[in-house]
């Protein structure tokens, strides 16, 4: 397809035309951002991803990561060069076959310029060859690559993917990944989907994991280390998959007893959501000691504090919730974040009223109440909140208290339509705010511009008119309202996250 061939004469200038048009000024460097209002330079232009094969090697003693990524995609215009974002050390790339000259620049573009430019339209295969220590690497400061004591980990928010394979980074161009990793006898590697097959030759073994749905980026994730790997059946069909740290210590047990809840709880989840999107479910605790979990996608990343304290099934729930509300639909742009976080807490408040812990009416009036006019806590606008505020707790429970002013206005008909029915409608696919407005609308029948206006974007405290239940008791300044049994362990699943 790409080959030049030579015809003599007259034809020649012809031919040339078609292999590299005259109109050579139309071919442009695609840009090295997607165009996201948080992270310009997050993701890149110019081109969209089907598909990552990453086939790799691992050595916990060194952190010593190589390996070759091929990236199955398509060009989206005329392109002279392209980026894609990536810090270790390549030593070859190849665009549909042929050697590419390659550059990094900035803090984790890394920049391909192909042999010949490639028309809008193109199915393009690239080739990386690479290797590194990802833990000496950093990009705006910052390190998401965790190395344990036996391995390392890469699982992040809203960027993990620069410190082990190449990618368009960004949530908005999803693909599907076969991820094939060889570590030496003993350790294990785990990733996303479905162990295809482990075979072993010469001291290593080789994990292939193949994750047939598309997922964002930032929601592929490797673990390497020594795990003890848990396999089952949920009543609903889903085979789970799920891996501990052989060195977790005094959590280990809490760790089990919480996550290996997973498929009674996918199942739970189903009956709000519709059906379990991916094709397993599971997650891993590895021995890191970061704080936060992440719902990686069919396979959530767990970090065994979460555990330290007996067993936690909240956070079980709100990293499954995810795979709905974040992994099968995925933000249009981080700005959206409201419609992961805000839906994962809601579905916690959901399984407090399932447990008798506290209903979500509860949890929405002492999320009113505890924070008073004043508080700081309601200048971020969980619909916007800003890159530096992307995770505030208000994102999470102002976020879920918005959700359940909506049901508050559309009723619980509607309310659970429009719950289970916003997967179905972006399957696979990525939303932003808006698109969830007019979706609400559509279901329900009601104008909600000035609800979403009101608990979403105003950067103050919502009127004791929105918040319904409070209408009877004023404005929840100085109301004393009883915390919530569920509350603590609802808001430790999301403590502590961030870099
Ligand atoms: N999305 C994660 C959750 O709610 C939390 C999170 C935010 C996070 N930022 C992060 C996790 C950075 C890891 C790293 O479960
Ligand atoms: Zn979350």
């Amino acid at each position: 397809m790409h080959r030049r061939i030579f015809v003599p004469g007259a034809l020649a200038a012809a031919s040339l035309m078609l292999a590299i048009p005259a109109s050579a000024a139309s071919y442009t460097p695609g840009a090295p951002g997607i165009g996201d209002p948080y992270y310009p330079y997050y993701g890149n232009g110019g081109y969209d991803v089907s598909h990552y094969d990453l086939r790799l090697r691992y050595q916990p003693e060194t952190d010593e990561l190589q390996g070759t990524a091929t990236v199955l995609a398509r060009t989206t215009q005329d392109l002279s060069s392209f980026d894609l974002d990536f810090l270790l050390d390549v030593s070859e790339v190849r665009v549909n076959g042929a050697k590419a000259a390659f550059t990094h620049t900035g803090e984790h573009e890394f920049v391909v310029t192909p042999k010949r430019p490639l028309a809008k339209g193109t199915p393009i295969t690239v080739v990386v060859r690479y290797s590194g220590v990802p833990s000496t690497k950093s990009a705006y400061g910052f390190t998401t690559w965790h190395r344990t004591p036996d391995g390392a980990v890469a699982a992040d928010e809203p960027e993990a993917a620069w410190w082990w394979f190449p990618s368009n980074d960004h949530p908005s161009d999803k693909a599907t990944y076969d991820v094939s990793v060889a570590v030496p006898d003993g350790t294990q590697a785990i990733s996303n989907g479905t162990l295809q097959s482990t075979s072993s030759q010469r001291g290593w073994t080789r994990y292939s994991w193949r994750q047939n749905k598309p997922q964002a980026t930032y929601l592929a994730t490797l673990a390497l280390g020594r795990f003890d790997i848990t396999t089952s059946t949920s009543d609903g069909g889903i085979p789970v998959i799920n891996a501990y740290s052989t060195d977790l210590g005094d959590n280990d047990d809490a760790a089990r007893a919480s996550v290996e809840r997973t498929g009674e709880i996918v199942d739970w989840l189903s009956d709000w959501f519709g059906p379990y999107p991916f094709s397993t479910a599971g997650g891993y605790v590895p021995n890191t000691t970061t704080g936060y979990a992440l719902e990686t996608a069919s396979r959530v990343y767990y970090s065994p504090k979460q555990f330290a304290k007996g067993s936690n099934v909240s956070v079980v729930v709100h990293e499954l919730a995810h795979q709905w509300y974040g992994d099968d639909v995925s933000v249009k742009d981080w700005k959206d974040i409201w419609l992961n976080e805000g839906f994962a807490t809601y579905a916690q408040w959901l399984w407090s009223e399932h447990e008798g812990e506290g209903t979500t009416r509860e949890l929405a009036d002492y999320v009113y109440a505890s924070h008073p006019a004043d508080d700081p806590f309601w200048t971020v606008a969980p619909g916007d909140p800003g890159a530096d505020h992307q995770f505030d707790d208000a994102v999470y429970d102002r976020g879920a208290a918005a959700i359940q002013a909506l049901r508050d206005e559309v009723g619980d008909t509607a309310f659970f339509a429009i719950l289970k029915g916003w997967p179905k409608e972006h399957a696979y696919g990525n939303a932003s705010v808006a698109d969830f407005e007019r979706y609400a609308e559509e279901v329900s029948g009601k104008p909600l511009a000035g609800l979403f206006d009101t608990w979403l974007f105003q950067p103050s405290k919502p009127a004791a008119s929105a918040a319904r239940s409070l209408a009877k008791g004023g404005d929840g300044a100085g109301t004393s309202v009883t915390r919530p049994k569920s509350w603590q362990s609802i808001e430790a699943a999301h403590g502590g996250h961030g870099h």
